[in-house]
């Protein structure tokens, strides 16, 4: 007998059998697209050489908030002023991976950790203070130190009307030696200065350089920008030195330095009227003792920016161009030699902060609460 079309059929379909004989699929979900997982974010290193000094704290907070909004992945490490210590932190970032370490060093000898980097193919950005003594990195992100130096000297120039007056008393004060920028604050300083003392209406108590490559220049300095050695040297030029004049400006290089050269003068009791004192950071305690006129001005400048350009030149390196910055900062080619050769680098303005225009520089730019230069803390 002859099977009707219709019990075939039937027997192909409980067969699972199509017309051309393959089996039939069963119906799957579409395959979902690939999903990549995500690429490990590329990891930069921040190499910060203290902490004793307060800004460093947030030159590091801002750097890694820039970086980690254009998503990199961060460490930070702190030297407590200790270069070698700083040195085992970079060969660390290097194993870890890092693509670019961003170094703010302590002394010259940064110089073997760069080039040790440099030959693991890590390229170093030297921070704020020159890497000196290696040729191992090409850029360089700071402040016009000079510039600092010479906003230092104006305001000493202007608060004892130095183009009319006679015989008037400074003692000087420089940074740490093993830092290049201490002896850009300090030249700034004497090239507004120099002239007065040539005419003598300025006279140094205590040793008296005139330049960073005089002799004496080691004598005035602070070794690691050390507060406790600044006091300790005011308290001996005040029972030593300067103990028979009546000092009417000290050239102080920051104001971690002036803060403490300004408590051995208020311990000294001489001085009912504290002498002209200058600084630089714009720190919050100097911020307070600048409102109350215990310290004459500071020279701020904004790390925020420095962070913020930085943060930019290690973008770039790493997409593999030249930096580009969209910071206000001027490119200098010929000024900084690290002794092996002259680093391209962009420097930013440093500002001169009295108490004129104290509010508008660190309160009304957001840097500080008006609350918290008040209290002198946070
Ligand atoms: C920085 C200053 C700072 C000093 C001590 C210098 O290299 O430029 O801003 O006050 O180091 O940390």
């Amino acid at each position: 007998m002859k099977r009707s079309v219709f019990t075939l059929t039937l027997i192909a379909a409980a067969l699972g059998l199509t017309a051309c004989g393959k089996k039939e699929e069963a119906p799957v979900a579409a395959p979902a697209a690939p999903v990549a997982a995500p690429a490990p974010a590329v990891l930069v290193g921040l190499a910060i050489p203290e902490t004793h000094v307060e800004r460093w704290v947030g030159d590091a907070e801002y750097m890694k908030k820039d970086l980690e909004a254009m998503g990199y992945k961060v460490d930070v490490a702190f030297a407590d002023a200790d270069q070698s210590k700083q040195n085992k932190q970079i060969e660390d970032m290097v194993t870890k991976g890092a693509k670019v370490i961003v170094v703010g060093s302590v002394t010259e000898a940064a110089a073997q950790a760069v080039e040790s980097a440099k030959a693991a193919g890590v390229p170093v950005i030297s921070y704020d203070r020159l890497i000196t003594g290696t040729d191992a990195y090409d850029y360089y992100l700071t402040f016009d130190n000079f510039k600092v130096g010479q906003l230092q000297g104006e305001a000493i120039k202007a608060g004892l009307a130095l183009d009319t007056a006679k015989g008037k008393n400074i003692t000087l004060f420089a940074g740490s030696p093993t830092d290049n920028n201490a002896r850009f604050f300090f030249d700034g300083a004497m090239d507004v200065l120099k002239p007065y003392v040539t005419s003598g209406a300025l006279k140094i108590c205590g040793p008296a350089p005139t330049n960073s490559a005089d002799d004496t220049w080691s004598k005035i300095t602070t070794e690691g920008w050390a507060a406790d050695k600044a006091k300790a040297r005011m308290e001996t030029l005040l029972s030593g030195a300067c103990k028979s004049v009546k000092l009417d400006a000290v050239l102080a290089p920051n104001d971690t330095l002036a803060r403490s050269i300004i408590g051995a003068l208020e311990q000294d009791g001489k001085y009912k009227t504290l002498p002209i004192i200058t600084g630089q950071d714009g720190e919050l305690l100097s911020a307070k003792w600048i409102m109350e006129g215990k310290q004459t001005m500071t020279v701020f400048k904004d790390t925020r920016v420095l962070a913020k350009g930085t943060a930019e030149a290690v973008d770039s390196i790493i997409k593999g161009t030249a930096p580009a910055l969209t910071v206000k900062a001027r490119t200098d080619t010929t000024t900084y030699n690290t002794g092996k050769k002259v680093v391209t680098s962009f420097l930013l303005e440093p500002v001169a902060v009295t108490k004129d225009n104290l509010t508008k520089e660190l309160v009304d730019s957001g840097f500080y609460t008006a609350e918290a230069v008040a209290k002198g803390t946070k």
